[in-house]
């Protein structure tokens, strides 16, 4: 039984009472959802047959796959997509935050063909950069960044930023966190159960073809299994790298304390703490989640919200780590890094991401957790809701979910039904069962209605 409770700046509802689903029941819907699937998206497949031929998995990122194909979009607006066999879609996947501001969010576009006016590429310093540059440091509290354009760009500078500060070369991650493709960040991602030995003191893994260098990995919400990390192995580790808020396994909330314990033990044992706000950035509120939660990292990583939609990711934080960049002992360089039109993306999305504008969002997000909950308790669902700022998410269990093992041990084949049943009546989220929704400013109360709606709906037949 749960003894710890989650950050009060984070929310969760777990009903006291609930009835298991009968697993026949599932993979009976599942079979049906499947046929359903397959009748309504013709032109999907033929899409994806033709992609298969150019593209390995018929996707430009293997995060857009599933089987038998996913379904092909072509054009996005606002809340809604519209899909190649004309159905109209409501996104709330929302490029996994990079949508944060709606598609084609006027203010973005104005601001974009601006830019487009005046070039896409300089290679140059340019006033517009040192705009956005200003505009991202006044906002999350640092005093220095510098551009990428891919968040696995963005972590794989910090940890070298902490490598050359420290002159220390080893990593501490999380198990089952993701920062992206960086070789050491890779390791145990999502590893196999019967690899990683002892809960408290797991062991690493390491997938075929990546190089990592010294790691140590930790589970998330165990201050005692980092310090036990950081005292026998302190003299190697530059750095500890985390999502504040886990969001690559639903949602995983800190425990209350557990991000300042952290804190503390970076500062005792000379360890870089990197934040890696990817994910959470602008969707955890209009600073992002290390100030909503009260706690400073030594360097974060940015990327999805704070571009407005645009390619861009970023790295930064305090000056004394990043003069190592400055005294080229962390070299960083990139051809595309800063350019115009993202810069014009920074300036817009600083200009729309108001503190009202996110809160206006968060309360839909809120009503939608609620009503979702009520559901839940009516059809007494094994679930329950996890949120934080604009995201929120259903997880199939009847226990809260506070690291990697917890979450393995939830119900992935009603997981995979809900997905399904939303994706066959118009709804998309993200294809991984590990993701959430998320509510963008495009989002209002039709969309909310929807949401909600669709999950009584759900409910229904999970019983019926
Ligand atoms: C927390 C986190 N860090 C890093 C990354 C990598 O970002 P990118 O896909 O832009 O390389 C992601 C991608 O989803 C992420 O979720």
């Amino acid at each position: 039984m749960l003894t710890q409770t989650n950050h009060r700046e984070t929310y969760r509802f777990v009903p006291s009472t609930s009835t298991p689903v009968s697993p026949g029941r599932v993979a009976e819907l599942l079979k049906a959802e499947w046929e359903l699937f397959t009748k309504q998206t013709g032109k999907s497949a033929q899409e994806s047959r033709r992609a298969l031929k150019s593209l390995p998995l018929g996707v430009t990122s293997s995060f857009q796959h599933w089987d038998p194909y996913p379904i092909s979009i072509v054009s996005a607006k606002g809340a809604w997509m519209t899909d190649v066999d004309g159905r109209q879609l409501l996104d709330l996947s929302m490029g996994f935050g990079a949508m944060l501001a709606g598609h084609l969010n006027p203010v973005i576009v104005e601001e974009v063909k601006k830019a487009l006016e005046t070039g896409t590429l300089f290679v140059t310093p340019s006033p517009i950069s040192t705009d956005a540059a200003e505009r991202i440091c006044r906002r999350f509290g640092i005093d220095q960044v510098r551009f990428t354009n891919s968040g696995t760009e963005s972590t794989m500078y910090a940890v070298r930023t902490a490598r050359a500060a420290t002159d220390k070369n080893a990593v501490v991650k999380i198990e089952g966190g993701y920062h992206g493709s960086y070789d050491p960040l890779v390791v145990s991602t999502k590893p196999p159960l019967d690899k990683i030995g002892d809960p408290n003191n797991p062991i690493p893994y390491t997938p075929n073809g990546i190089v990592p260098g010294e790691m140590h990995v930790v589970p998330y919400n165990n201050a005692e299994a980092l310090e036990q990390t950081f005292k026998k192995h302190a003299s190697s580790i530059a750095c500890f790298i985390l999502e504040p808020v886990l969001e690559n396994i639903g949602i995983v909330l800190p425990d209350e304390g557990y991000l300042e314990r952290v804190r503390e033990l970076c500062d005792e044992y000379n360890v870089v703490l990197i934040f890696d706000e990817v994910k959470t950035g602008l969707t955890a509120g209009h600073q992002g989640a290390a100030q909503r939660l009260g706690v400073t990292p030594d360097l974060i990583t940015l990327a999805k919200s704070i571009g407005g939609g645009l390619t861009l990711a970023a790295f930064g934080g305090k000056k004394k780590y990043m003069d190592f960049v400055t005294n080229g002992k962390m070299a960083h360089f990139g051809t595309f890094n800063g350019n115009p039109l993202a810069m014009a993306g920074v300036r817009a999305a600083d200009v729309i991401f108001t503190h009202d504008s996110l809160v206006k969002a968060e309360k839909f997000n809120q009503q939608a957790l609620e009503r979702i909950n009520a559901i839940i308790e009516q059809y007494q669902l094994p679930a329950h809701t996890v949120g934080f700022g604009v995201k929120g998410c259903i997880t199939w269990s009847t226990e809260p979910v506070r690291n990697y093992r917890d979450y393995k041990a939830t119900d992935f084949a009603i997981a995979e039904l809900s997905w399904l049943w939303s994706l066959n009546r118009g709804i998309m989220t993200p294809p991984g069962l590990d993701e959430q929704w998320l509510i963008s400013l495009a989002h209002g109360q039709k969309e909310v209605d929807i949401l909600v709606e669709d999950f009584e709906s759900f409910a229904k037949a999970l019983r019926s």
